[in-house]
């Protein structure tokens, strides 16, 4: 058992593996945030529940009383607007009379084992009901009628706790909500540093760590996906917490789209951390018993470093967000043919990639971008799904029965999100673009958005991708999303509901990749926004594996690939080798080889000695895809705090084996390079399989190795092998 209530004291404990929770039922029902951090046995709170030292200012509620309890104060755990609590705020409800004031207090509860899902959104999930227990707090705004539903799922032998919300509106009259955040959480000080992941396109998820201030700050998308730009992810990390050591929590969003997630730091140094649907340009009207579920938020709790944040996420999101036959089955080692041919292709290329990428060891080829309507470039044809006979002679059959034919499967891009003016779609359905009335749309990479909250649209989409998909023998789909939406707004939605849009969007999104998973549950899908733009944990409820980045640069994959690995798997970072040629092919694929190798370049274009470099390397890959799949990753010399090197590891989870890449960024004229290893058995001798040396797991993690001729030219790396 995992979630108690002490009904004495009327307060939750949920424990997971290694973390209490703690939620309190105070007078007059108002519901407290008392503890989230490292497992106690006990729940002696009474003393943190008063806290009043700005008494002068801090409303009181009347029947409470003047005795040390405001809402201005107390670690509300769902705080509203309105109502004493003066901090941002979770949740605000409008009623018919105008009024925001929204103050929420419990009703009732229930406690199951396993997790629901949320309807019609992607969530977290159990393997078998034992590996979870869930908590469902219903708590009512008597005014409004709005009932909600505070959702905690914690997991018994990992870290980790969900939280969600529903709100019901029992009323008879129709309610607004303003905004409905998914997780708050107060904490007792602000001695913390922020860390977020901003980014833009070519250049994602940087880290970037700073401490928090008084007021508000944090990251938000306002693009209509989580975006490029912030990722919708933050980690509060006590000052002193470093990669290995000390206390973090991790917030990760399971949402595609507009996003928030704020701290506040208060006039009694408390921190308040918000995340949810971004409310700017939100507000779903609710009619009488009717319900809005907001997405879920994955919590992790750590007092053991940023690293091991980073690896719970990682073998959660492997174990209970990725699914489908790919969470364990190999994937396919894949070429893509974006940057060895952009739009100039044709079957007789294809089919010739296809067999020298056969001859490496490759087992998929992906036609990207360029194969339907008339599109020669990226002006034309984003709606029109049928394919461009011009370039493939025949249709698809002739194309994929040549590619098969050499033994590699076959794969395709799409971006079913979008419409080009220039299409046979705008053309027959003029109305159907994300647009507001009389203004002019603007141009994204020439194309327009599709407005796929509408049913209508999504169905025709769906039937011309169901009629390639079910017609032809295809492996792999590459989802793709190239801009922002502006101009928001849907034809078919009334003035009162104009702000429902965004949401409604992505709920369309979601509704079209549902239906792929499921009606095609062979077909390995992933996702694909300029690169790494959507690179959400939602998506990969979908998809296994995401584009990282359109930036294949090797040097610059360390930075996207490090930070990508703050909350993200190696499973499912997509990384390439291509021609780009700032360092050989060794380094290439040794950065590649981090996450979900494949290729992006002509194969037929490689000199001899880059042949066998790509085929040793890729022999490699298929011994150690497992190890990458499933093992750890210790980030052992972080690009963004060194400037010459960056370095990892991989370690089998029952650590008998591990791999470690070294790259030189910049060589560090006359420098030593000494590396010590972590998360190793110590009492375990591995052999290097590069040189046969022999070391004990203690040595190499308090000795560590003298690699400093293995740093000593830039763009050189070297990947050593060890069991
Ligand atoms: C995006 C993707 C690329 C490629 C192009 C095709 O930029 O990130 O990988 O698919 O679109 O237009």
């Amino acid at each position: 058992m995992s979630i108690f209530f002490d009904s004495d004291k009327r307060m939750f404990k949920l424990d997971t593996s290694e973390t209490s929770y703690v939620i309190g039922i105070y007078e007059e029902n108002y519901l407290l945030g008392l503890y989230y951090g490292a497992k106690i046995p006990d729940m002696n709170f009474t003393k943190f529940m008063k806290r009043n030292p700005s008494a002068s200012f801090s409303p009181v509620n009347p029947v409470i009383g003047e005795h040390g309890f405001s809402p201005d104060t107390a670690p509300i755990e769902y705080g509203c607007n309105g109502a004493g609590d003066f901090r941002i705020s979770a949740l605000a409800v409008r009623n018919a009379n105008g009024d925001t004031v929204t103050d929420i207090r419990y009703t009732d509860h229930r406690i199951y084992k396993g997790k629901k899902a949320i309807p019609n959104m992607p969530s977290t999930y159990v393997n078998s009901d034992d590996e979870a227990e869930t908590l469902e707090i219903d708590a009512v705004d008597k005014v409004t009628g709005a009932m909600v539903t505070l959702v905690y799922t914690v997991f018994e032998n990992c870290p980790v706790m969900t939280k969600s919300v529903k709100v019901k509106n029992t009323s008879d009259k129709t309610i607004y909500l303003e905004r409905v955040m998914s997780a708050c959480n107060d904490f007792y000080t602000m001695d913390y540093d922020i860390i977020t992941l901003w980014g833009r396109h070519v250049k994602e998820r940087n880290i970037e760590r700073r401490p928090l201030a008084h007021g508000v700050q944090g990251v938000e998308s306002k693009r209509g996906v989580s975006g490029h730009s912030q990722n919708p992810f933050v980690a509060l990390a006590k000052h002193d917490a470093t990669e290995d050591f000390g206390d973090v929590y991790g917030f990760n969003l399971v949402y595609s789209g507009n996003f928030s997630a704020l701290a506040e730091c208060d006039h009694n140094c408390s921190t308040r951390l918000i995340m949810g649907i971004n409310p700017n340009d939100f507000e779903w009207t609710l009619s009488a018993g009717e319900e809005f579920y907001a997405p879920e938020v994955v919590c992790v709790f750590t007092d053991k470093g940023i690293g091991e944040m980073s690896r719970i996420y990682h073998r959660f999101y492997n174990n209970n967000l990725i699914r489908g036959k790919y969470k364990t089955e190999k994937r396919p080692l894949l070429i893509n043919s974006w940057e060895a041919a952009y739009f100039d292709f044709d079957k007789d290329k294809l089919v010739a990639f296809a067999k020298e990428a056969k001859k490496l060891g490759i087992e998929m080829l992906v036609m990207d971008d360029g194969w339907f309507g008339k599109r020669n470039d990226d002006t034309n044809s984003l709606g029109d799904w049928f394919v461009n006979e011009e370039k493939l002679v025949g249709g698809l059959k002739p194309l994929i029965d040549g590619v098969n034919a050499e033994g590699l499967k076959f794969g395709i891009w799409y971006e079913p999100e979008m419409i080009s003016p220039d299409s046979e779609l705008f053309r027959a359905h003029p109305d159907w673009h994300v647009h507001v009335a009389n203004r002019e749309p603007m141009l994204g990479r020439h194309q327009y958005v599709l407005d796929v909250s509408r049913e209508d649209v999504r169905e025709n989409i769906w039937n011309q991708l169901y009629k390639v998909l079910s017609e032809n023998k295809i492996d792999y789909v590459k989802w793709d999303f190239n801009r922002n939406i502006a101009d928001a707004g849907s034809a078919l939605l009334p003035p009162e509901r104009k702000k429902e849009f965004f949401h409604r969007f992505i709920l369309g999104t979601y509704d079209l990749m549902n239906r792929l998973v499921t009606t095609f549950p062979d077909i390995l899908f992933e996702g694909c926004s300029g690169g790494g733009g959507r690179f959400d944990p939602a998506m990969l409820a979908y998809s296994p594996q995401i584009w990282t980045s359109d930036n294949t640069d090797p040097i610059e994959r360390l930075y996207i690939q490090f930070g990508t690995s703050m909350c993200y798997p190696a499973s499912c970072q997509s990384a390439h080798v291509s021609a780009c040629d700032r360092t050989g092919y060794e380094t290439k694929g040794n950065v590649a080889m981090w996450g979900t190798f494949g290729y992006e370049l002509d194969p037929r274009k490689l000199t001899d000695d880059e042949r066998e470099i790509v085929k040793a390397q890729i022999a490699e890959y298929h011994k150690t895809y497992k190890l990458v799949r499933d093992g750890d990753l210790y980030r052992i010399i972080s690009p963004f705090d060194n400037p010459f090197n960056a370095a990892w590891e991989i370690v089998a989870p029952d650590k008998q084996s591990f791999m470690f890449t070294l790259v030189c960024m910049r060589a560090n004229p006359n420098s030593l390079c000494f590396v010590k290893f972590k998360g190793l058995d110590p009492d375990k001798y591995y052999t290097c399989e590069n040189d046969s040396e022999v070391y004990s797991g203690a040595f190499l993690m308090n000795v560590g190795l003298n690699l400093t001729e293995k740093a000593n030219r830039d763009g050189k790396s070297i990947t050593l092998y060890f069991s």
